[in-house]
């Protein structure tokens, strides 16, 4: 491994674009290869068996194009496969989700607390993060809670205006969040309402952190990178962003999770599958 190889990041399909943007801005010298698995979305509903497949060929495929790093930018993704595609990469390269990052940094800040998660059924149900804290003892009373509706709600361009207020409330009073003094956001599309979400709990007058995975997620690895002695001093190429199934919708929400619209170069299936 060498610091100008290039980093590369997968989602099931443009969500992932989130931690990307917040990657670029703390780490602007990486070059990028960006793999969305759009002909495969949403991950959210599916088995973890499905996950796991698609999940291990994108990792192949990313580690044939010489990356230094395999980012699992979806929660749904690092829940069901992250242990099977470190497994499959092995030393070749650095493998990282999005999960770990988040429990290290509660490990590091929290103590007594009642932390809560909203996340798709996958991430919700895989029970992942649950084990993980418990494994902390750190005295945590942990609550999740699946919020399916957000994923299409936020790709529907839906999220600042009275219909997504209504829809962030009615998960956000369940009565199991009623308590909690820190939120995780367990899906890599929840940053863009990150704003809403803190806004209801100030609406209440409750005082909530927002742990917020795109950002302990970047943090991590510029840390990583710095230790192992593979920060990128210059970019050595352009920064790529590829799907498996080109639409061109798919191309002007990448402006909602990136603040900028991308071009998506379309990769066949079929060279995931090689
Ligand atoms: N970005 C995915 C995640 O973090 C959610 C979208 C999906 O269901 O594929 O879980």
């Amino acid at each position: 491994m060498n610091s100008t190889q290039p980093i590369g990041i997968f989602d099931s399909g443009i969500g992932g674009l989130t931690v990307t943007k917040v990657i670029k801005e703390i780490l602007p010298n990486e070059s990028i290869i960006y793999f969305g698995d759009t002909a495969h979305l949403p991950y959210g509903g599916k088995s973890t068996a499905a996950i796991q497949a698609y999940s291990a060929r994108i990792a192949d495929y990313l580690l044939n194009q010489s990356c230094k790093v395999i980012l699992i930018a979806c929660n749904s993704a690092s829940a069901a496969a992250y242990d099977l595609v470190r497994k499959l990469i092995g030393k070749k390269a650095m493998v990282f989700d999005v999960i770990n990052p988040t429990i290290d940094y509660i490990s590091e800040n929290s103590c007594n607390q009642k932390i809560g998660l909203i996340g798709t059924q996958q991430t919700i149900n895989s029970g992942v993060y649950a084990e993980k804290i418990s494994a902390l003892n750190r005295n945590i009373d942990f609550v999740a809670l699946a919020t399916p509706l957000l994923v299409p709600m936020i790709e529907e361009g839906i999220y600042e205006d009275r219909i997504s207020r209504d829809i962030i409330k009615r998960y956000l009073s369940d009565q199991s969040l009623e308590t909690i003094n820190a939120l995780i956001l367990g899906c890599t599309h929840y940053p863009i309402i990150k704003k809403q979400i803190g806004a209801y709990f100030s609406e209440v007058g409750r005082e909530v952190e927002i742990i917020d995975s795109a950002e302990t997620t970047a943090k991590a690895l510029r840390s990583h990178l710095e230790y192992h002695h593979l920060l990128a001093k210059r970019k050595s190429r352009v920064d790529e962003f590829k799907v498996s199934d080109h639409t061109s919708s798919f191309e002007r929400i990448t402006n909602i999770f990136f603040g900028e619209e991308v071009h998506l170069a379309q990769v066949p299936i079929w060279e995931t599958l090689r």
